[in-house]
């Protein structure tokens, strides 16, 4: 295919955790400059258009646009390299968890399954293609539940649902049902409750794709639940999503709106507690306070032949402050319940955690004594 404006391009944002700096609070600034070669080289070699590397805390994330389509082994195995080069760098650094996604010891096509979150959607870009990136710390996939519904499905948080005729037909949701594997398409408004309910349990239930109701992607985001893969707990999932926006998607004000409610998630303090997402400037990505409180950031990108326009650094605007200092007190709110549920995530989520041998141990007392 001719590649010109009408021939799709892809963006792909791979993400994974391969050291944190202190502890699980940010990433070091070597491993960001090493990861940016490994991508400068390939964009050199014109595999990728263009490129951004950022971090959100602990999590670093690859930020790519090429024309090899969605689940590239080229665009996979490029991602995979630059977090084992990474990773080497961060065991040198002796960084803490250093290589703590990369679950699986050979490439083997695709990194879906082996580790490090993926996300990407393949579009013609439109005259004019604005696009947010999300990244998360400290929370699970479903952390995007909330906010997506609000952005796509709640005219109280998106005008554009009640007066863009373009916008008023409304979106279709693809969930993911994480333990079961299978996916579902719900349709909003029409299904908006049955969409609730499956949406609601954001352990079990994770909003994947949005599309308009003609097909065209929306949204979409990872999905990968590492716990699942790995059989233990070996940190937060820490998820990113991809939004377009404006001209029948929802206003870039709209988008970000969403997050102007720090709503509670899971992961925190060793992925064991509920507490509020908190929406940062990049440069306040470092949860550090009880290893949190969780954390997301957005960058906005005009995407110009595939190039990279941006980064935007969305959430640095005191139109945020509000939302901040709310999680701040919602984060010392929920922590002086201690231990206790529902800041401790319930026994059933702790599955994956250290507990269970706590636990166990207990219980063979119980039965000796
Ligand atoms: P402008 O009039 O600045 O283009 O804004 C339109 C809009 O949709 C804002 O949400
Ligand atoms: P991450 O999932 O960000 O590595 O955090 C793990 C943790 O245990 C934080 O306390
Ligand atoms: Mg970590
Ligand atoms: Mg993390």
């Amino acid at each position: 295919m001719k590649e010109n404006s009408q021939s799709p391009i892809t963006i792909s944002v791979i993400k994974a955790d391969i050291g944190g700096y202190v502890g699980h609070s940010a990433s070091h600034p070597e491993i960001i400059d090493l990861a940016e070669d490994k991508l400068k080289k390939a964009k050199k070699e014109e595999l990728l258009i263009d490129f951004y590397v950022t971090s959100c805390g602990d999590d670093l994330e690859l930020i790519m646009t090429h024309r090899q389509g969605k689940d590239s082994e080229k665009i996979h195995k490029l991602a995979w390299d630059t977090f084992m080069a990474c990773t080497e760098l961060a065991r040198e650094l002796k960084l803490y968890g250093a290589g703590q996604d990369m679950l699986a010891d050979a490439f083997s096509g695709n990194v879906k399954g082996m580790g490090p979150g993926v996300a990407e959607m393949s579009f013609v870009e439109r005259k004019s293609e604005p696009v947010i990136v999300f990244c998360g710390d400290k929370c699970a996939p479903g952390a995007w539940n909330l906010p997506l519904f609000k952005i796509f499905a709640d005219p109280f948080n998106t005008i554009g649902l009640v007066i863009d005729p373009t916008m008023h037909d409304g979106f279709r949701f693809e969930v993911h049902d994480v333990f079961e594997g299978r996916d579902m398409i719900l349709s909003c408004p029409e299904e908006m409750y049955d969409l609730l309910v499956l949406i609601g349990s954001p352990e079990n239930y994770v909003i994947k794709n949005v599309y308009k109701k003609d097909g065209e992607i929306a949204a979409t985001s990872s999905t990968q639940k590492l716990a699942l893969i790995a059989g233990r707990y070996v940190g937060k999932d820490d998820p990113v999503m991809m939004v377009r926006c404006q001209s029948g998607f929802p206003a870039v004000g709209e988008v970000l709106e969403a997050f102007a409610f720090p709503h509670l998630v899971s992961g925190w303090m060793r992925g064991s507690h509920y507490g509020p997402l908190m929406p940062v400037a990049q440069r306040e990505a470092t949860p550090s306070r009880f290893d949190g409180p969780p954390r997301v950031i957005a960058l906005g990108f005009q995407l110009a032949e595939g190039k990279l326009i941006g980064p935007r650094d969305m959430f640095d605007d005191p139109g945020f402050d509000l939302a901040r200092k709310e999680a701040n007190r919602l984060a010392e709110f929920m922590r002086r319940h201690g231990p206790f549920e529902p800041h401790r995530l319930g026994l059933k989520e702790m599955e994956y955690t250290t507990l269970p041998q706590v636990l166990k141990k207990l219980l063979e007392r119980e039965k000796q004594g």
